[in-house]
């Protein structure tokens, strides 16, 4: 038995904060603003089963495998790997994924911020009645005037991105641990009150058929395309594939159950995107707006919803609120790992680190402000028209690629390259479990996310 290390940054007060922290990580734009809108442009019903399927058998076991062995390491995601590497006597260069994690992180955290500043502006635009009984032409206008002025939207990221790295610069545990234990549950509760004001609407139930029913024959049509959106989405949106839940599994404490863990977030994490949905699709039917729309989807749905509703400028700056708020504990989770190795290898304090990764991220953000005016170009990906221009060139690379990569060499990792012993100590379940953990990691996971990955690039 290795002896246990501890982290030099910390650990969670509980296995309960733990989980609150993971799934702040995970719910963020990835549910609200992502889900929703990518379930329009792939059909509907074909990507949320697909979407389900690749959460169950790939997602799951492989976010239990990410937190194993940031708890086995205990440092930042590229060292971790290179400890455990080293410990079976097997190449440093496991130590990639912490790389190409970096990298992901900061291209998602630049242009997650640019979104994240959309919210923020769109708190106090609700609350200052913009939307009070808006026609859903005024709404669109509104928000294309907005995103075509790069000024404004450089300044919300700003904002933004200044709020993530104040938290991150102080250690995740602190403020954050509270306000997730308050916030979250809250989220949740405007959620479900935004679903009952989508049932009050005459097309309620299309939405729902929308949502739910697939439609096997466009699926047939556009599998490929589909599954590759479906299966990117769920590393996106579980925080998957780049250390950032690798990094959060390093401040856990021993005795924490692991598949417990895991199952409650990865169940979370689905649940607020189906509400989530549910609380959009109707109403993109009742004000006939296109599903498809793309990125614009809830700053347009939500904002008609708001304008209609009795107290909707409270209700919807109170919602918009707390969408913020989910992509806070987001977006501090993807500047931890990169903050997490400029202190351990480059002997910085927390707060040059998080000033000089936030910085980073911020300037290659100003990519994703001018994508949305003058920078906007369009092309095809994986079937999809994509109608921005460095944005999308990033959410895909991100997304579709180094986050599936990113899980490809973590199953791998745990089920060919460390020791059986280590994994079974480290993991702690019981037998039954563990069996089908091991063969799902092994067998569907590595194989189904090699598969997509190769075929993104014409191979099958
Ligand atoms: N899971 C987050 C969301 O759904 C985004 C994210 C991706 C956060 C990768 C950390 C790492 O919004």
């Amino acid at each position: 038995m290795v002896k246990k290390r501890t982290s030099i940054h910390g650990q969670w007060s509980s296995q309960w904060v733990f989980v609150l922290a993971a799934t702040g990580s995970a719910v963020g734009l990835g549910n609200i603003w992502r889900f929703p809108y990518m379930a329009g442009e792939s059909g509907g019903g074909a990507f949320i089963m697909l979407y389900i399927i690749c959460v169950i058998l790939m997602g799951t076991p492989i976010m239990a495998a990410e937190i194993m062995i940031g708890r086995r390491g205990r440092q930042s995601p590229l060292n971790t790997m290179r400890t455990l590497a080293a410990e079976g006597g097997h190449s440093r260069h496991w130590q990639i994924l912490g790389i190409l994690g970096m990298l992901a992180g900061f291209l998602i955290m630049s242009y997650y911020s640019v979104i994240a500043g959309w919210v923020l502006s769109y708190i106090f635009k609700t609350a200052s009645g913009t939307f009070e009984a808006a026609a859903p032409d005024t709404v669109v206008k509104i928000f294309n005037d907005f995103t075509s002025n790069p000024w404004i939207l450089l300044f919300w990221h700003s904002v933004f991105m200044v709020m993530c790295m104040t938290v991150t610069a102080r250690g995740v545990k602190g403020g954050l641990e509270k306000a997730v234990r308050i916030l979250m549950p809250t989220l949740f509760c405007l959620l479900l009150i935004m679903v009952g004001y989508a049932m009050s609407t005459d097309k309620f139930l299309d939405g729902m058929a929308y949502l739910l029913i697939p439609d096997f024959t466009t699926l047939a049509a556009n599998f490929p395309e589909v599954f590759l959106n479906a299966s990117g989405h769920a590393f996106f949106s579980l925080s998957i594939g780049m250390g950032a839940i690798m990094v959060y599994g390093s401040y856990l404490p021993t005795k924490t159950s692991i598949a417990n863990a895991t199952i409650a977030i990865a169940t979370m994490d689905s649940v607020v995107a189906i509400l989530a949905s549910l609380a959009i699709f109707p109403l993109v039917f009742t004000y006939n707006l296109e599903p498809s729309s793309g990125p614009s989807l809830i700053f347009i749905t939500l904002p008609i919803a708001f304008g209609q509703m009795p107290g909707g400028g409270l209700f919807g700056s109170m919602f918009f609120f707390l969408v913020m708020f989910a992509a806070w504990t987001s977006g501090i989770s993807l500047l931890e790992p990169v903050v997490t190795w400029l202190v351990e290898n480059k002997g910085m304090r927390r707060l040059k680190a998080t000033i000089i990764t936030g910085g980073i991220a911020w300037i290659v953000g100003i990519g994703t402000v001018l994508s949305f005016n003058h920078w906007a170009f369009s092309f095809t990906f994986a079937g999809l028209e994509k109608h921005g221009g460095i944005f999308d060139i990033i959410d895909i690379l991100t997304a579709n690629i180094l986050l599936p990569l990113g899980g490809l060499i973590i199953s791998i990792f745990v089920a060919w390259i460390m020791s059986k012993m280590s994994v079974k100590e480290e993991l702690d379940m019981n037998e039954g479990l563990y069996k089908f953990w091991f063969f799902t990691t092994k067998y569907v996971a590595s194989v189904g996310v090699g598969i997509i990955f190769l075929s993104q690039f014409g191979i099958f």
